[in-house]
């Protein structure tokens, strides 16, 4: 069955719709600068009306049976799978990431659908002891209400399936306002959920180019509970202030700042081949991504020269053509803040030891890069790069690297490497962060709690912890007796 996934309209409770004022905004290829679509621009008094769908939509969902909104989703999953091939097209031409990586998003996208249909049958309660003679106590799991969730263009589809998933499952209903450079694959997913059978405003997707006037309404209308927000710590800030006033429940997974350290008893070609697939994936514009690898002195320059070898055979261009690894950045600004970020590691003492300019290929592509030397005097090692670009600093202790690693406000992933079980529990209870790899570079999973601590964010999604987000707990007290 073929469908077509190149949506241009929003998904609403009443079908695909035009914006109101029938305006449009354009989704670029960022591999070739072309436009793909007008798609409609929705605007914040849509979104109200969108609100009051949703909380006649939930109404009915919420008293669905756990059964059949698992079967539900089930579905959904199934038939992201069977079209993944065409999902990942529609990924690859408007985010830039190469087919196979948008392929393994799809079908890690569709795994949180699927790992929520298993877990709605489980939102269990609990039988308490009462305090007193004849009193029973039971506390109950109920859905929040009608969720928004405000979601980032790195990750077009994967970032919404692990919110809806959750979501759906609870008994929750959820509003997506998709980046405005990504809006096309939210639409491919809510053809699907319509596919599957998901009620009408059980799952609306807004696309806008108004994400300030539409972000304050998803955060401020009474009628949302909950705020779920993937991006960065800047727009995190203001979008938990926002929420305050109706004192919504949130979920922010923001920004990270990654070490990723090797001890000098680590496998170097397993920490290297590490390294690449954390530091690399997605061209670098991941939270989780590797941003600062601290080498230990002994093996600095034979891991530097391993890394910079290694580095060298990554093939950039765009990503639907075979056998590339590294697409082009997502934006102009993207590329001018990874230029900049360079410039100035450079101007403070960072050597090069390959790439460390934009690639011939122009528009936004950036030469993979090795900067030997860094510091955390850089810039560099205060933000995040959101770009290919492996900064590699040296430390001489344990206590050091831990003190290096834990040097920022962010706290979302970290990685090592090294063989000491004695070091491996020291360090990985030491680190301060929400997410620990430990001889490898890639930690994402539909199975395992993803999230942050400091200003990396509050709340965890995916895993049996992913649907307390979306449930409140109440407890009724009754006397029996
Ligand atoms: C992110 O970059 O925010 C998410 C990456 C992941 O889920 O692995």
């Amino acid at each position: 069955m073929s469908i077509n996934f190149l949506r241009t309209q929003a998904y609403r409770a009443q079908g695909w719709q035009p914006a109101q004022s029938g305006a449009t905004f354009s989704v670029t290829n960022p591999a070739t600068g072309e436009e793909i679509a007008q798609v409609a621009d929705i605007g914040p008094e849509e979104v109200a009306e969108a609100v009051a769908e949703a909380q006649t939509a939930f109404a009915d969902w919420r008293q669905r049976s756990a059964t059949d909104r698992a079967k539900l989703l089930h579905r959904w999953y199934e038939l992201m799978v069977e079209h993944a091939d065409a999902l990942a097209e529609l990924l690859t031409a408007e985010q830039g990431k190469p087919l196979a990586e948008a392929k393994g998003e799809i079908l890690y996208g569709a795994g949180f659908i699927e790992w929520f249909a298993e877990e709605a049958r489980r939102g269990y309660g609990d039988l308490i002891p009462g305090h007193q003679a004849g009193m029973r106590i039971m506390a109950l799991r109920q859905p929040v209400g009608v969720v928004s969730a405000i979601t980032p263009w790195n990750f077009p589809n994967a970032m919404i399936t692990r919110k809806a998933g959750a979501a759906l499952a609870a008994g929750c209903v959820m509003l997506v306002k998709p980046a405005e450079a990504t809006p096309l694959s939210a639409l491919a997913l809510a053809v699907l959920a319509e596919k599957a059978g998901i009620p009408p405003g059980v799952f609306q997707v807004l696309p806008t180019s108004q994400p300030k006037a539409v972000g304050h309404v998803l955060t401020t209308h009474p009628g949302i509970r909950k705020v779920s927000f993937t991006g960065s710590t800047a727009v995190g800030k203001i979008l938990l202030k926002q929420s305050a006033d109706t004192v919504k429940r949130v979920s922010m997974e923001l920004g990270g700042n990654a070490p990723f350290i090797v001890f000098d008893d680590a496998d170097i070609p397993a920490a290297v081949e590490g390294a690449i697939a954390s530091k690399y994936r997605n061209a670098g514009q991941t939270c989780v991504c590797a941003n600062r690898i601290l080498v230990q002195d002994a093996i600095y320059d034979e891991f530097v020269e391993a890394l910079t070898e290694a580095t060298r055979k990554l093939k950039v261009g765009p990503g639907m053509e075979d056998g590339v690894d590294i697409g082009p950045l997502i934006n102009q600004a993207g590329l001018d803040k990874v230029e900049r970020l360079v410039a100035d590691a450079k101007a403070r003492g960072a050597k090069v030891t390959t790439g460390g300019e934009r690639h011939a290929l122009g528009g936004t592509f950036y030469t993979p890069t090795v900067l030997e030397g860094a510091t955390m005097a850089m810039e560099l090692a205060q933000t995040e790069i959101f770009g290919p670009v492996a900064p590699v600093f040296r430390f001489h202790t344990e206590a050091e690297a831990i003190e290096l690693a834990n040097a920022t406000p962010f706290g979302l992933a970290a990685y090592f490497y090294g063989r000491d079980l004695g070091r491996v529990w020291r360090v990985a209870e030491g680190l301060d962060y929400g997410m620990v790899g430990v001889n490898t570079g890639l930690i994402s999973t539909p199975v395992a709690p993803f999230g942050g601590m400091k200003e990396s964010g509050m709340g965890r999604e995916g895993s049996k912890y992913g649907m307390d987000a979306y449930q409140e707990i109440k407890y009724v007290a009754m006397q029996v007796g």
